[in-house]
Parts: C-alpha cells; sequence; structure tokens
C-alpha cells in the first residue's frame, strides 16, 4: 500500500508529495507544526492539539489555512487513507510560497498546509519504556519563543544528534542558571525522595506539552504531590525517578542522566503507574 499525504488541498502518493522551492517554511523556517499521537484507531488529544496551532499561528499571525472542523476532516482521512491504527499524524502550516523576502509577503498569499501520517510499532515501544532510556544533558541554546512549535528545530536537532552519538535517547537543555528547561523533543519532569512529581512552569523556557498537561491531569485526579517549579540538573541526578514527556513517547522512564544511574537505573513505580494510565485520561476522537 503506498503513503498518502495531503499537500495543499490535494491527497497525493507520499513519494511524489512536494512543496514549492520558494515555501517560506523550506527557506526562513517560517511555520509551525503539531505531532498527534494515533493510539488503537484513536487521534489523541486532537482538541488540544488544534488549540496550540492555532496559539502558534496567532503568535506569528499566520492565519489557519481552514477551518478548524475542515481541518480535523483532513488529519482523520489521512489516518484512514494512510491506515494507521498506531502511529503519528504530522501537520505543518507555514506562511506559504513567495519570493524571497524576509518580510512578510502580501495578504494574498495562503498559508501552506501539509498532513501526513506514519505507523509505529507499540511493541518496541513498550520493551524500550520497559528498560528506560538515557538522556544527555546540553547547553540551552535556543531562542526565547520556544512556546511557539515552530519548524525551526535546529538546536533540536544538533542536540539530539549529539545524544544519539552518545549511546542517549534524549537531550535535555539546562540554562546559565544549571536549571533544566526541557528536552530536544519533549518535556522533562523528576520525582523526589518524597514522590513529589516535579515539573517546570510552562511560563518560559518550554513548550507547553499536551502530553505534560495529560500528566497533570492524571496528578489532579488521584490526588498526587506535586510542585510545578524549575530543577536543577544535580537535583535530577538525585531524584528518586525521571520521565520524559510527548505525544511520540506519552509517558517514557529515564534511567540516566550523563553518567549518573537515576534511583536504582530501572524505570520507576510512579513512573511505570502514569505511562500506564495515560490513555485513560487523554481524549481521544476515533478516526
Ligand atoms: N515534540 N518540548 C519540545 C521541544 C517538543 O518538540 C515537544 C513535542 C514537546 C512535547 O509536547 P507534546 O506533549 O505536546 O508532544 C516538548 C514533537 C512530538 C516532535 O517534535 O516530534
Amino acid at each position: 500500500m503506498s503513503r498518502i499525504a495531503y499537500v495543499n488541498g490535494r491527497y497525493v502518493r507520499h513519494a511524489e508529495a512536494a512543496i514549492h522551492i520558494e515555501d517560506r517554511g523550506y527557506q526562513f523556517a517560517d511555520g509551525v507544526y503539531e505531532v498527534c499521537e494515533i493510539w488503537h484507531g484513536h487521534l489523541v488529544d486532537e482538541r488540544r492539539h488544534l488549540d496550540r496551532l492555532e496559539r502558534s499561528l496567532n503568535e506569528l499571525s499566520i492565519r489557519m489555512p481552514m477551518g478548524r472542523a475542515a481541518l480535523s476532516q483532513v488529519l482523520h482521512e489521512v489516518v484512514r487513507r494512510n491506515k494507521v491504527r498506531d502511529g503519528l499524524v504530522y501537520m505543518q502550516v507555514t506562511r506559504g510560497v513567495s519570493r524571497r523576502d524576509h518580510v512578510f509577503p502580501p495578504a494574498s498569499v495562503e498559508p501552506a498546509l501539509v498532513v501526513t501520517a506514519r505507523s509505529s510499532q507499540p511493541a518496541a515501544a513498550s520493551a524500550l519504556a520497559e528498560k528506560g532510556v538515557s538522556v544527555i544533558s546540553v547547553p540551552e541554546n535556543r531562542w526565547e519563543r520556544v512556546d511557539i512549535k515552530t519548524v525551526g528545530l535546529l538546536p533540536n536537532v544538533l542536540a539530539k544528534q549529539k545524544a544519539k552519538e552518545a549511546g542517549a535517547k534524549e537531550a535535555w537543555f539546562v540554562d546559565r542558571d544549571g536549571m533544566v528547561t526541557e528536552g530536544g523533543s519533549t518535556n522533562a519532569w523528576i520525582v523526589t525522595k518524597d514522590n513529589c512529581l516535579v515539573t517546570r512552569p510552562a511560563t518560559s523556557g518550554i513548550l507547553k506539552g499536551i502530553t505534560r498537561q495529560v500528566v497533570l491531569d492524571m496528578i489532579e485526579r488521584n490526588g498526587l504531590t506535586f510542585e510545578e517549579r524549575a530543577f536543577s540538573l544535580e537535583e535530577a541526578k538525585q531524584a528518586k525517578e525521571a520521565f520524559m514527556t510527548a505525544a511520540t513517547t506519552v509517558v517514557m522512564p529515564v534511567v540516566r542522566i550523563d553518567d549518573q544511574a537515576i534511583g536504582n537505573g530501572h524505570p520507576g513505580e510512579m513512573t511505570r503507574e502514569l505511562r500506564r494510565m495515560f490513555h485513560e485520561t487523554a481524549e481521544v476522537s476515533a478516526v
């Protein structure tokens, strides 16, 4: 079966899907994106992802490429046409195609929309979560507006490549004060020795992750102890448990940071429980 992508109004074969060389996403990273998990034939937290997409676009003064209901239909259609039961759907909106010029193009230029979907291997993800993953720390070197989910991801790309070369799965950015901000494509969490869950407030330095928000909902519903505050790399290394969250990983245990094993070097109880409960709490919509 050939993969299908949606590109500016048409469903096309993935292998032949193309955008214009003067698309501003290609030339200036002038665009935003979202990634939703597809779980057992359902889109996970579509509403919140579309809310965040609208916010990112708004922050950059890019129009929605179509109404929200129509966009939702395209997402579902791409997932259906690719017969994805478990995997990811990716959407990207750029400021459109125009002769290269840094300033915004005329208002008549339409934003460009691309949607793709692909299957994942849930068994491989579960096996990884059973073992947990390693992260490395890297100096924070991104711009201040990381709250906008832009396709300008070069520092994240370099950080994650460095992690890969070190045999790790993720890189945690550490700011000038020694505080962890977030991962290259995930939010960062720790559990203290008194079983208190800690994650950085989404007021500065991080993307306000949707998966992070679902974990906050689980914390509230289950009356777990929680502090929304910055934590240092040193505190993380001494923590009882650590984990990361994203649509691509859900709740993924972190068992090593740089050269330091976390807790007993195995996924912690609290982390495992949050991963287990996740899809009972997240909002899902059938494809
Ligand atoms: N990344 N922080 C960053 C920098 C991210 O890129 C992501 C998501 C997150 C977690 O957000 P959410 O829980 O809404 O997925 C945090 C996506 C999955 C990616 O770039 O592939």
